[in-house]
């Protein structure tokens, strides 16, 4: 049956990406579907595959969710396309869209520092910034934001000093707005993965990726699927108490 709303999915255009398989998971579940990407033309592409293998309705647009203008103008574009009855009403945002750096600390430039904070953490504050209040107005929202578990041991995995900050800055955003959403009717959680089978770590040795694999108490890194399944559960009507909390996807690599 299809859902009543439509999911907003950041960062859904890269091949292998948890995005992508978020997508193709709120999609089976029936939700609508808009993909936003930096790759405006693979956003396209994607959402019109995923109309096709799955029957829902589904859009793609270009953004930059650093940018501030470009994120108003993706939100517009998305309004258009609800008024034109090309998808339903926006019921979830889920903020996927993130960059990570393995350049060690001393060899970080500040440029480094605010991109890698600009698009993880400053994306997650402009998109949701620009989805809530329609969400707060129709009574029914979920946001998930991508943390990781790099956020709550300090990297371990690939990425360092600046996405450990970015990703903990998520957590705190998650939080602080969910005590300020109150019975709005619109949630806000976070998940934290651990290693997951994507492009996101290229240059990383077979060394590195088997130093992380034997790392995990379940041997192996998770599959997107593994991701996009808790991500698609929190914005589910089974979520409904869920408010400010952190799912962990880990493996077992980081038990607090
Ligand atoms: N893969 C992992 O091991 C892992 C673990 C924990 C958390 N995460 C997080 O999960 C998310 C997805 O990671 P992935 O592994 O699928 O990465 P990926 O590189 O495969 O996909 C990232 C996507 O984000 C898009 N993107 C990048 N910058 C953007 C911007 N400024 N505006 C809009 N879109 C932008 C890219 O075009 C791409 O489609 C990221 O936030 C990442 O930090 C990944």
């Amino acid at each position: 049956m299809p859902h009543t709303y439509t999911a907003v999915i950041t960062g859904a255009a890269a091949d292998r990406g948890i995005g992508m398989a978020t997508a193709y998971a709120y999609a089976r579940a029936g939700w609508g579907i808009a993909i936003l990407d930096l790759d405006g033309d693979a956003a396209v592409r994607v959402a019109a595959q995923i109309a096709a293998d799955t029957g829902v309705k589904a859009v793609g647009a270009r953004v930059d969710v650093a940018d501030e203008t470009s994120v108003e103008a993706a939100q517009k574009a998305i309004d258009v396309h609800v008024a034109a009855g090309d998808i339903p009403s926006v019921g979830a945002l889920a903020n996927i869209a993130g960059i990570t750096s393995p350049v060690p600390f001393l060899e970080t430039t500040l440029s480094l520092w605010n991109t890698v904070l600009a698009v993880n953490a400053t994306g997650t504050y402009l998109m949701t910034r620009a989805f809530l209040p329609a969400m707060i107005e129709q009574r029914f929202g979920r946001i998930v934001n991508m943390s990781s578990v790099s956020a709550q041991r300090g990297g371990g995995v690939f990425g360092k000093v600046p996405y450990s900050a970015a990703k903990a800055a998520v957590l705190g955003l998650t939080k602080a707005l969910a005590r300020e959403l109150g019975d709005s009717g619109v949630t806000v959680n976070a998940v934290a993965p651990g290693a997951v089978d994507t492009n996101i770590r290229v240059g990383s040795t077979d060394e590195q990726e088997a130093a992380i694999a034997n790392a995990i108490p379940l041997g192996r890194t998770a599959t997107t699927a593994e991701v996009a399944d808790v991500i698609v559960f929190l914005s589910s009507d089974q979520a409904s108490y869920l408010q400010g909390t952190t799912i962990d996807i880990n493996g077992g690599s980081h038990l607090h």
